[in-house]
């Protein structure tokens, strides 16, 4: 599209001008037949021409003192898609032979700059989400080592830097003061002899029972799987400059649970300190649920039991009832979100009810951080959004940041997700009504059909119509049916199960949209699509609804371009 062909560089001769050698002779080292080059490094990016009509070939970046790194990569040959970079501000003056097995012609087109390749655009492009977080270029899946430290917010994320499918998996890193707007740092975690990083957590090891801190700053340390072709083993690195820059641990892996589960699938570590033991608890995701292991320093970890029923991405925490810190749970997830509740006594997670849902669609692989100050106190989760951007160098995106909490409803204690207070300020009201009829309210929304964003809260009464729905360009935001109590296909009762209301706070984005029902309760995401039908703008459905309140807010872009 163009959007992306924007993205080709201006001045071609610069690469040229950067190659300070260029011997195109194959490099049969490894046995696989491989053009190499060599550049010396005096910018601060690469940057790579993609394109998705080539095969992805194997590139390998070899820098003296510096461990080697290869990826895969699609590189253009002639005309690119669009543009990925690699910061390498970390190894300027040094020199980087770079080898690929695939299509050699692109490998002339490298070049370095200080710019990424459609730097003017970044953060403006078409289709780029104006209040959710998404990389400049690449892939992203789950959120990882989300950890609070020194007044910043830590996002890691499984990234793949050099194309916007799944691959070569990374940590990628921004961090944030406030939740809402996110600065994107260079990578942080890179593939090695172990395998590719998968998801993980980070702590900080406040007492040091790591020893990795000489001088008492604490250390930020990453926990983390290592994808290798026959096995998924644990590992550590930690970060005395607050994870701007990882020293993998010597001693791992820390874990090797491959044989005892006689599976590969081991993976994505969440650890967390428990006090009253005075040890790290690790929850691991092995073959067919979730195993706890201990450890007093990080790096020795001793197995003590394992609760199945649970895939990928585990989670564990314990939160008030109603607010009450003398009445508490824990709570135990795994990458879709479908959660137990329980007790957990340091070394076992006993379950006592559920499984429950709390939330749907998009949300995948959602984690919450730690070490958040006891005066703020909050659970506070963010997910990966499976959400596509057309036509864009980047896919996938984070879910809004959201405050966890334990209410005792009709059915129980139930989990309840709420948008942090924090992304208030993003929001201006433009507008208030009560007591619309459905027409009436459609004709409130109408010069908000086409803004690219926008919160809508609302709350709709039943009274003779069995389904009530809301729809923007065809496409369902609510549609909610009494007879069958479904919300957008899934099973929903309100706490009143005999009353005829419902309150949705809708969050839309250029490519997304989160709602959340009466209050947090229950809540879904899912891709806009815009062509979803021939209707234009937003239309409520229903016999003779009524809308009791809308209200309609603008929403600032967390982005200040450059
Ligand atoms: C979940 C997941 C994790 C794994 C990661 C790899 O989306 O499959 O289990 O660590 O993605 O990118």
């Amino acid at each position: 599209s163009p959007s992306t062909r924007n993205c080709r560089p201006a001045m071609k001769t610069q690469t040229k001008m950067t190659l300070i050698l260029c011997s195109l002779l194959p490099l049969c080292a490894s046995g696989v037949q491989a053009e190499n080059i060599a550049l010396k490094i005096t910018k601060r990016y690469l940057n790579f021409p993609v394109s998705h009509g080539q095969e992805r070939g194997r590139m390998t970046f070899e820098t003296e003192g510096e461990p080697a790194l290869s990826v895969a990569i699609r590189l253009a040959p002639e005309e690119a898609d669009y543009w990925v970079f690699r910061d390498v501000s970390a190894l300027e003056g040094k020199t980087v032979r770079i080898a690929y097995d695939g299509d050699p012609r692109g490998l002339g087109k490298i070049y370095q700059s200080d710019r990424i390749a459609g730097q003017d655009s970044l953060y403006r492009e078409k289709n780029r989400p104006q209040f959710h977080f998404t990389t400049r270029r690449g892939w992203i899946n789950d959120p990882n080592g989300l950890v609070f430290h020194d007044g910043e917010y830590h996002l890691f994320y499984q990234h793949n830097p050099y194309e916007r499918e799944w691959q070569n998996m990374h940590w990628g890193h921004a961090v944030s003061k406030d939740l809402v707007h996110w600065e994107e740092l260079p990578d942080a975690l890179f593939p090695d002899g172990l395998g590719t990083m998968y998801s993980g957590s980070a702590v900080i090891d406040c007492a040091n029972t790591a020893g990795f801190s000489r001088d008492g700053t604490p250390a930020l340390v990453a926990v983390y799987t290592a994808a290798g072709p026959e096995r998924q083993v644990q590992c550590v690195a930690y970060s005395l400059d607050n994870g701007r820059t990882f020293t993998k641990y010597a001693g791992n892996p820390v874990i090797d649970s491959r044989d005892k589960w006689n599976s590969k699938d081991t993976r994505d570590p969440k650890v967390f300190w428990y006090a009253p033991a005075g040890h790290w608890v690790l929850v691991l995701n092995e073959r067919d649920g979730h195993s706890i292991y201990t450890s007093p320093d990080l790096k020795r970890w001793t197995y003590e039991s394992h609760v199945t029923g649970f895939w990928e991405c585990p989670e564990l925490f314990e939160l008030p009832v109603d607010g009450d810190p003398g009445n508490t749970k824990w709570v135990m997830y795994g990458a879709s979100g479908t959660y137990m509740l329980g007790s957990f006594d340091g070394r076992v997670f006993r379950p006592e009810s559920g499984k429950h849902r709390y939330t749907s669609g998009s949300i995948y692989a959602a984690q919450t951080y730690t070490n958040i100050p006891a005066a703020d106190g909050r659970r506070i989760q963010i997910g990966w959004g499976r959400i596509s951007h057309p036509g864009m160098p980047f896919k996938g995106m984070m879910t809004m940041p959201t405050e966890l909490t334990l209410r005792t409803t009709k059915d129980g204690v139930r989990l309840v997700s709420t948008p942090v207070a924090e992304l208030d300020r993003l929001f201006r009201p433009l507008g208030e009504w009560r007591e619309l009829t459905a027409e009436e309210a459609g004709r409130r929304l109408e010069e908000f059909g086409t803004a690219d964003r926008l919160r809508i809260r609302t709350t709709i009464e039943l009274s003779h119509a069995t389904d009530a729905s809301l729809t923007l360009s065809g496409q369902p935001l609510v549609a909610y049916d009494m007879n069958h109590n479904t919300l957008n296909g899934r099973f929903y009762s309100p706490q009143d199960p005999t009353s005829m209301r419902l309150t949705a706070d809708i969050y839309i984005d250029r490519t997304s949209v989160e709602v959340f029902i009466d209050g947090g309760l229950y809540s879904y995401s899912m891709e806009r699509r815009p062509e979803a039908g021939n209707d234009r703008g937003f239309r409520f459905r229903g016999k003779r609804i009524r809308v009791c309140d809308l209200e309609v807010f603008s929403v600032e872009s967390i982005w200040q371009p450059e």
